[in-house]
Order: structure tokens, then sequence, then C-alpha cells
């Protein structure tokens, strides 16, 4: 995604760094760091389909699949490393579950405004195809995330008992 290719991205950046900004002016730091475990989390969720399942590379680029395989398996390590320093600095699990439920509505709102940038810049916004197709992409073939909102909502349900095994990630061999 790039400004010379008619995508705002330097707008979108800045939108996300004003969001950073409220994080910082009124959330302790703790309840930062914890919120970022949510993020990961997210992140992580994702990597792992991307991980598990070759279908969701159908037709792309053989370079573009390794390069997103190295940084799906970075992000996995990401969410071990948040979880981990947020115990270390004293966070609970009760902080991480209601900084879960702030991170899943601006995950969720994000992820939304900047599908309808991007189609907007795309020309096809209003088409009911490319929404379908996108739909499809989603949660039926492959469904990259059809298995993440019951992983997530697992996590709610467990009232958060232990990140560190709920995050924790398998990779099939390949
Ligand atoms: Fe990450």
């Amino acid at each position: 995604m790039n400004e010379a290719r008619g995508y705002p991205a330097a707008a979108l950046e800045r939108r996300v760094e004003w969001l950073t900004h409220l994080g910082r002016r009124f959330l302790s730091k703790r309840a930062q760091l914890s919120i970022m475990c949510g993020f990961e989390h997210f992140t992580a969720l994702m990597s792992r389909r991307l991980l598990e399942d070759p279908a969701v590379f159908a037709g792309a680029d053989p370079s573009m699949t390794a390069l997103w395989q190295w940084h799906a398996v970075e992000e996995v390590e990401h969410r071990a490393v948040a979880f981990d320093v947020h115990c270390a600095a004293g966070g609970t699990r009760f902080e991480r579950a209601w900084t879960l439920v702030l991170a899943t509505l601006v995950f969720g709102l994000k992820v939304i405004e900047q599908q309808i940038v991007l189609m907007h810049v795309d020309g096809c916004l209003w088409s009911a195809r490319e929404w379908a197709r996108l739909l499809s992409y989603l949660y039926v073939r492959p469904g990259v995330v059809a298995a993440d909102h019951p992983r997530l909502l697992r996590v709610f349900l467990a009232g958060v008992p232990s990140f560190g095994a709920i995050y924790a990630v398998r990779i099939r061999s390949r």
C-alpha cells in the first residue's frame, strides 16, 4: 500500500497515531501494555491461520507468501513477549480482560475503516460482488477469520485464565 498508487497510507497512519496518543494520555503504562497484549492476540490469531492453512495464499506471489509467513512467525512471538512482560509488571487477568474488550473494539473498527478506505480507492466500495468475495474469503473459503471468533470468545468465557496457554500456537511443520 503506498501513496503513489493512490492509497492514503500516511493519513491512515496518522489516525492510528492519534489513537496511540489517546492511549498514552488516558491509560496507565501497565494498561497500555495490557492493551498491547490484546492487539498482539489478534495478530497472533491471524498469523496462526496463515501458518496453518496454505489455502490462504492460493494464487499469491510466492515471494509475498514467504514474506507473510516470516512475518506471521514474528507475530506469534510478539504475543508471548507482551504477555510475559505484562505478567512481570504485575499485570492481572482482569486488566487483560477489560483491555481485550477495548482492543477488540478498536481493532475491529480500524480494520473496517481501513477496508472501506482501500475499497473506495480501488473504486469498488459499492460493489456487492466485491463485498461478497471479501466475506467469502474471510468466512467461507478459505475462511481466514472464521475460526478466530470462537477462539476470541473462548478467551472471554474462560475469564482470560492464562493467555500463555491460550496463546500457545501450534505451528504445523510442512
Ligand atoms: Fe505484533
